[in-house]
């Protein structure tokens, strides 16, 4: 085994914040839709707000690091050894086979991982923060102190609004689980904190 810096202090703090506030925007925002009652309305329809303009700067740093360093590059989607990955997800880590795609540095994402983030990146974050927008907009006061009410209704805002947000929940929960599935129950978790990973000696030196 060959101990290789897989994530970066960037991407670690970015991921790790990323978690904590859409943690937190689900726990206010399914207050504010009435599932539950703990803050007050007030109060979680007023921290929804501030950790939602916190995640909309997040993303914009984020965006611009996967940019400036490339590695919006291991999202690209590929479909070279995608259905054995699945196929090892349904059955072989159960009978102790080895993981069908290697990790490297350069390749750190298995293809179905590559496909599952980049729909991630590209429709349940926008689909959500877009929605999120709109129903923070929908009513808002113009110069002259007149009320401008949307077009669109509130109900089908609220409604795709909502829709983002359990499946986000959705994916947290099949993420997490996800997450145990690397060399040992942990390793996974432990590289998105320390950075570091134990990767075979042959998995590292082998490039896609
Ligand atoms: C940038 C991102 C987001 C923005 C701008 C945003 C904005 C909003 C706004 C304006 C509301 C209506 C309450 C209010 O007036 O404050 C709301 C409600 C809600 N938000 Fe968000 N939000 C965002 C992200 C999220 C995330 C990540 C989740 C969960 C994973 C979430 C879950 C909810 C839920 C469940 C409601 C209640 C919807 C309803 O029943 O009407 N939001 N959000």
């Amino acid at each position: 085994m060959k101990r290789v810096y897989v994530y970066k202090g960037f991407e670690r703090f970015w991921h790790w914040t990323q978690a904590t506030l859409i943690i937190f925007l689900a726990f206010t925002g399914f207050e504010v839709h009435g599932s539950f009652s703990v803050l007050g309305f007030e109060h979680a329809t007023r921290f929804h707000r501030v950790a939602s303009w916190m995640l909309i700067g997040l993303i914009i740093f984020a965006i611009f690091w996967h940019l400036v360093t490339g590695e919006w590059r291991q999202y690209i989607p590929t479909t070279k050894k995608l259905a054995e990955q699945i196929r090892f997800y349904s059955f072989g880590m159960f009978k102790g086979e080895k993981h069908p795609a290697k990790k490297t540095e350069l390749n750190k994402l298995n293809p179905l991982q590559r496909l599952v983030y980049l729909g991630f990146k590209l429709v349940l974050i926008p689909l959500t923060v877009i929605s999120g927008l709109v129903y923070m907009f929908h009513k808002t006061i113009d110069r002259n102190d007149i009320v401008l009410i949307s077009e669109i209704s509130l109900d089908s805002v609220a409604f795709w609004h909502t829709l983002g947000a359990i499946l986000i929940m959705v994916f947290l929960v099949i993420h997490v689980y996800m997450t145990t599935t690397g060399h040992t129950p942990t390793s996974n978790i432990r590289a998105m904190i320390t950075g570091y990973e134990d990767l075979e000696e042959e998995d590292e030196v082998e490039k896609e």
